[in-house]
C-alpha cells in the first residue's frame, strides 16, 4: 500500500521565520503545509527559523495535516543540522523534506544517508520522505539519476525562477515565476521541462508537482498556469498566498463533469467488453483501453476527494 497516496494539489510555502503565518496555515485549506527554511528566510535567521519550525510541527497546531520542510541546499551550512533537527525532533510529524537546488544523485544520496543515520537511532518505523526539487541545467540534465537516487523519494518539485536564472533565461516579470512565459515564447517557455519533470517523475513513480505562480493577485493568470500544469500531467503546485489555494484546489480536482463522463466511459467499456469487443463508440467517439486507463484517474482522483 503507498503510504503517501494522498490528495496533493496544493502545497503552501510558509517562511519558517514567521511565527504568524505558520499559525495561520494550520488552518487553511492546503492539502500540505510546507514550512519553508530556504529562501523565504535570511541567512541571519536560519538558526531561529529551524528551531521555530521544529516547535511548530510538535505544536500539536497541524494535527490532521500533512507538514513537509523545505531544508537548506546541500553544501551550505544549514542542511545537516536542518536534517537532523527534523529527523530527530519531528520524526511522525512531518512527511517529508525538499531539497532544494537538487543538481545530481549525490546531493541526494546526501539527504538520505544523514537521514536514514538519524532514523536508525530509534525505534520508530515512521520514515522522512525526500522531494528532489529540480530547479538547475545541471539539474535537468541529471534528472533520471536524481529520480531513482533513492527509495524515499515521493515527488519532483520544479523550481522555476532559479531555473530560469539557471539557464540564463530573461526575467520577464516582476516575480520570474511563472508569468509571462506563454507571452515571450511561442507556446510556453518551460514546456520541455515541464513535461520533462512530469515523465520522469511518473516513470519512477514520484508526483511531478508545479511551481507557485508569483503574481498572487492575478486569479485568472493563477488559473491558467494551473491548466498547463494539470494538462501536462502535474499532481499538485506549490502556491505561497492563501489567495492561491481555492483556485489551485479546484483546477488540481476533478470537476463533477469530469467525474461524471469518466463514469460513462468505463460503463460503456464494460457494457462492450461483455460484447466481445475491445473498443466502443460514445457519441460518436471511439474509447478503448486507453481511454478506460484515463477515466480510471479521473475516478481514483474524486476518491481521494472524499476525505476531503
Ligand atoms: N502562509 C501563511 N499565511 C500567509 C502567507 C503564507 N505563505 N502569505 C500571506 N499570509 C497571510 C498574511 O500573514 C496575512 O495574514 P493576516 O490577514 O492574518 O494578517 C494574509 O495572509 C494576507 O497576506 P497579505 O497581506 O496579502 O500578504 P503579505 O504582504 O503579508 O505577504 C508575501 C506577501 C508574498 C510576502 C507572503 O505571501 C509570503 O511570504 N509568501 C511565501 C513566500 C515563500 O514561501 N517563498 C518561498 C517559496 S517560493
Ligand atoms: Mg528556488
Amino acid at each position: 500500500m503507498n503510504t503517501w497516496r494522498k490528495l496533493r494539489r496544493t502545497i503552501l510555502s510558509v517562511p519558517a521565520n514567521n511565527m504568524k503565518m505558520i499559525e495561520k496555515s494550520a488552518g487553511l485549506s492546503a492539502d500540505i503545509i510546507m514550512l519553508d527554511l530556504e529562501d523565504s528566510v535570511p541567512l541571519s535567521q536560519k538558526d531561529e527559523a529551524r528551531a521555530t519550525a521544529v516547535k511548530a510541527v510538535n505544536s500539536g497546531i497541524f494535527s490532521g495535516k500533512t507538514v513537509s520542510v523545505r531544508v537548506n541546499p546541500t553544501g551550505t551550512a544549514q542542511i545537516y543540522k536542518d536534517i537532523i533537527a527534523l529527523a530527530q525532533e519531528c520524526r511522525g510529524k512531518i512527511e517529508s523534506v525538499i531539497i532544494p537546488k537538487t543538481d545530481r544523485a549525490a546531493d541526494i544520496h546526501f539527504a538520505e544517508g544523514l537521514l536514514r543515520s538519524v532514523m536508525a537511532e530509534s525505534a520508530s518505523d515512521e520514515l522522512i520522505y525526500i522531494e528532489p526539487s529540480i530547479e538547475s541545467a545541471e539539474g535537468l540534465e541529471n534528472i533520471s539519476e536524481i529520480a531513482s537516487a533513492s527509495a524515499l523519494n515521493i515527488s519532483l518539485v520544479f523550481g522555476i525562477a532559479d531555473f530560469t536564472a539557471s539557464t540564463g533565461g530573461r526575467l520577464t516579470s516582476l516575480s520570474g515565476h511563472g508569468e509571462n512565459d506563454e507571452s515571450v515564447y511561442p507556446g510556453h517557455r518551460f514546456h520541455y521541462v515541464m513535461s520533462r519533470i512530469v515523465s520522469t517523475a511518473r516513470a519512477n513513480g514520484l508526483y511531478p508537482i508545479d511551481a507557485p505562480f508569483g503574481n498572487f493577485r492575478d486569479t485568472e493568470g493563477l488559473k491558467k498556469s494551473c491548466l498547463t500544469a494539470t494538462a501536462l500531467g502535474f499532481e499538485g503546485k506549490w502556491v505561497i498566498h492563501p489567495d492561491q489555494i481555492e483556485t489551485v484546489n479546484s483546477v488540481f480536482a476533478p470537476s463533477q463533469e469530469e467525474i461524471e463522463r469518466a463514469g460513462a466511459i468505463i460503463q460503456a467499456y464494460e457494457n462492450a467488453g461483455s460484447n466481445k469487443a475491445g473498443s466502443a463508440q460514445i457519441e460518436g467517439r471511439m474509447i478503448d483501453g486507453a481511454t478506460l486507463r484515463l477515466a480510471k484517474l479521473v475516478h481514483e482522483k474524486a476518491e481521494l476527494m472524499k476525505n476531503v
